[in-house]
């Protein structure tokens, strides 16, 4: 092996690696081309071992050449290397980059029912005048619905409403003063009651459904009268629509209330003067009510020559329709989440 032959050799090498190299695209890449050349069983390791080949004289001068060589061919890598790894750098960083500025990703967040709002709040305003909550059953028997109520069979005031029978003794309740019946049967006086739920009658058009939700209030204790009944509404319907809200009581009739009354509230929208919500009356509607009538304090064992009693009962859709200015019940049972989410506080 003359020196010439040797140096144009190795200077093919160094192009050689130079090209494998700028070839490799990535870090794991060039590691790979620098193993071929100066790892164990590379290339330039090769070349050093065929100093044993060389006479004595020639291997000092050979030696120093590899090692210049390999010398040169690191020099190559690291360059190489810092160059690929930079490289590499900068497009992990473009992939990984946010935009600050971008709007983040919208969460739908859901919403209250309005019957579930309306009845929350009315238990609000009457738990703040010490009511408590009691759930009856929503299928009852004929003696808590009706016969209890002071309405027995043959009854006219049956008529009043269009009862779903399960049975002929069961049918599903059509007004949660079924409630009143069970609770004075457990708790004596004085009571304080609030007793929500689904009642169910057979009617339907903009204003009615065969299912709705109804709000019941039962007071009985000692000296208890009409004033008590209209003060306390009078600081429910100011609590529910507005601070300036009155009511109004005109003579009703139910079987389980003597006297019975309609109570009317001043319309919160024009405020009495009249618009088409209150019908240019200037009043609406809101619940019907009453002093319990002696036969049902007495159908419930306590004694009506001790205690007397008001009780109350108002459709919670009504109120939320009212409150809401909603002119079709059966939006609230549709549940187009477009009409829904529109009561998001
Ligand atoms: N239960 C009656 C109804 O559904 C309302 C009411 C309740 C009236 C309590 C008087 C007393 O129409």
């Amino acid at each position: 092996m003359d020196t010439e032959q040797k140096d144009f050799e190795q200077e093919a090498l160094v192009r050689e690696a130079e090209e494998a190299a700028l070839r490799a695209e990535d870090s794991r890449a060039l590691y790979e081309v620098k193993l071929q050349y100066l790892g164990k069983t590379g290339k330039v390791t090769a070349l050093m071992k065929r100093m044993k080949d060389l006479a004595q004289e020639l291997r000092p001068a050979f030696g120093k050449q590899v090692n210049a060589l390999r010398e040169k061919l690191e020099g190559l890598f690291d360059g190489l290397e810092a160059r690929v790894r930079e490289r590499e750098m900068a497009k992990k960083l473009a992939s990984e980059s946010v935009d600050v500025t971008m709007p983040g990703r919208r969460r739908e967040r859901g919403a209250l029912h309005p019957v579930t709002i309306v009845k929350n709040r009315l238990i609000d305003i009457f738990a703040g005048m010490g009511f408590e909550i009691f759930e009856g059953p929503e299928i009852e028997t004929d003696y808590y619905n009706f016969t209890a109520l002071n309405t027995p069979a043959d009854h006219p005031a049956r008529d009043m409403q269009d009862t779903f029978y399960v049975s002929d003794n069961l049918l599903l309740r059509t007004q949660t003063s079924a409630g009143q019946i069970r609770l004075m049967e457990r708790k004596k006086p004085p009571i304080k009651m609030l007793s929500p739920g689904r009642v169910f009658r057979s009617d339907d058009d903009a204003t009615h459904s065969p299912m709705f939700h109804q709000m019941e209030g039962l007071v009985v204790d000692r000296g208890i009268t009409l004033c008590d009944l209209q003060g306390m509404l009078d600081e429910f319907v100011k609590a529910m629509f507005s601070e300036t809200s009155k009511t109004r009581l005109r003579p009703s009739y139910f079987p389980f209330t003597e006297p019975s009354v309609e109570v009317d509230v001043s319309c919160h929208v024009c405020g009495g003067k009249g618009c088409p919500l209150c019908k240019g009356t200037g009043w609406i509607e809101v619940l019907g009510a009453g002093v319990v009538n002696r036969r049902v304090l007495q159908n419930c064992g306590v004694d009506p020559d001790v205690y007397s009693g008001f009780a109350f009962g108002m459709g919670i859709e009504r109120i939320a329709m009212l409150k809401y200015g909603i002119n079709n019940i059966k939006l609230l049972t549709e549940n187009d989440v477009r009409f829904l989410a529109q009561f998001k506080d």
